[in-house]
């Protein structure tokens, strides 16, 4: 079996420099339902978090200059930064993609936001997207 196979996107993140002036946009004049914030040490990211239908949108704003994140506005500005999958068994999902030649970030799932696992495939081996597993583990939606 696939192990992501039925994955459905859990969201899609954008990179911001800041979620306050994003809100203009996002909140103020698109309509979108801010939902929630919290703060990802392992991401060193401010999340915003949209209600955008079954997929959620969210905005991310770096906490610290060696963010992830931060480099990215640093290189490419603002914009889409990573789509995110739900996927039932993340350990099983990461093992079958590396054995199947998927260049997996990291070596094993960390902590993301919502109380979710996480782990991201490399760019070069997912089409040019950076992409983000997510397992649910029970924690807030
Ligand atoms: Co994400």
């Amino acid at each position: 079996m696939n192990p992501v196979a039925g994955l459905t996107i859990d969201h899609v993140a954008i990179a911001v420099h800041s979620i306050e002036e994003s809100l203009g946009f996002w909140r103020d004049q698109l309509g979108a339902e801010v939902i929630g914030f919290e703060d990802v040490p392992t991401q060193k990211v401010r999340v915003a978090f949209l209600r955008t239908g079954e997929a959620k949108t969210e905005l991310l704003e770096p906490t610290a200059d060696d963010s992830p994140i931060a480099r990215s506005l640093a290189k490419r500005g603002p914009g889409i930064h990573h789509i995110a999958y739900r996927v039932a068994d993340i350990d099983r999902a990461l093992d079958d993609l590396r054995a199947a030649g998927v260049r997996v970030i990291g070596d094993a799932p960390v902590p993301g936001s919502r109380g979710m696992r996480v782990a991201f495939l490399h760019p070069g081996t997912a089409g040019g997207v950076l992409i983000e597993l997510v397992e649910k583990t029970g924690g807030p939606e």
